[in-house]
This record gives C-alpha cells, structure tokens and sequence, in this order.
C-alpha cells in the first residue's frame, strides 16, 4: 500500500495532479499560512524560506506508517531544490524501511533537486525511482 505525500503551490496544481496520478492514500501538506498568490512574491518568499532552510509551519497530518510499505513524494521544485514544506515535512516525520519514489515537478532546472533529499529520507529506506516532470510531462525516470 502506498501512501502519496505532496505539496503543491501554483494555480495549475501540477504536484496535485501527479500525486493523484498514484494510487494509494494522499496526504497534502498544506500551509497554516494562506499562501502568496502573486508569482513575483512567490518566488522571493518561497525562493528564500528554501534557500535559508528555516523552518515552515503545515497542517498537521495524521499518518499510520504501519499502514504503508511504499512513499512517493511528490512536491515542486523551488530554488533548484526540494521545497520548504516538504523538506519541512520529512524533518518531522521519520519513516523507516519503505521503498520510496521521490518525483519533482518543475520547468525544467532541477539539478539539485534530487541531492537535497540527503539526509532528510532515513537510510534504512530504499529509493526506488526517481521521477521528473516538466510542466506537467513526465521527462526522465530513473
Ligand atoms: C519559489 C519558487 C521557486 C521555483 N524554482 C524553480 C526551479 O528552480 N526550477 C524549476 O524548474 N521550476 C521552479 N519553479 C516552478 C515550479 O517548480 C513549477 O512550476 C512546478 O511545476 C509547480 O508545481 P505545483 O503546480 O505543484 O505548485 C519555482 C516556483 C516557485 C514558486
């Protein structure tokens, strides 16, 4: 059983959409902040929540772990990295032995994307794919 974690930001939904894409159960992770809707602002805002690392606050999401043998993440990519609230999202919550997919949604430049998980997916996880869209299409799987 997979459980589908994802965030997802902008007017298209692209995350939303991919995470739905998977079966399983979907836990959003939503901010306690309404979020900025003018893109500029997103991008200073948002560029420098993920850039500086500082801490962000989500809604609080209930998950049995137990329940689960499979993780598939699902966020934007922001600043070339994982975003602020799904990186905030796994410093929190620790999950052990499940075979995970990371996916990215982005415009094409995710170069660090996939190195910024480090140290925030336990070792005793097994990365089973890596998946990349651009602008909705799914580009590159590992
Ligand atoms: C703060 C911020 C930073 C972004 N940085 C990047 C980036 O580095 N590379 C990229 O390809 N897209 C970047 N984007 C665009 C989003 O990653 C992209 O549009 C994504 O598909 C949006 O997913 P969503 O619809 O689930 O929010 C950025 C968007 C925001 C708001």
């Amino acid at each position: 059983m997979k459980a589908i974690i994802y965030h997802s930001l902008s007017k298209h939904k692209r995350s939303e959409q991919i995470a739905k894409s998977f079966e399983g159960d979907h836990f959003k992770i939503e901010p306690v902040k309404p979020p900025v809707r003018f893109y500029p602002f997103q991008l200073m805002l948002y560029g420098f929540l993920t850039v500086s690392g500082r801490s962000v606050d989500y809604k609080p999401l209930d998950i049995d772990w137990s329940k689960y043998d499979e993780v598939v993440l699902v966020s934007p990519v922001w600043a070339g990295r994982v975003n602020a609230y799904m990186r905030q999202f796994l410093r929190d919550n620790e999950f052990h032995d499940k075979k995970v997919t990371i996916v990215a949604s982005c415009d094409g430049g995710y170069k660090k994307y996939f190195d910024s998980y480090k140290g925030l997916i336990d070792g005793c996880n097994e990365i089973v794919d890596k998946q990349v869209y651009v602008k909705g299409e799914l580009v590159q799987t590992k």
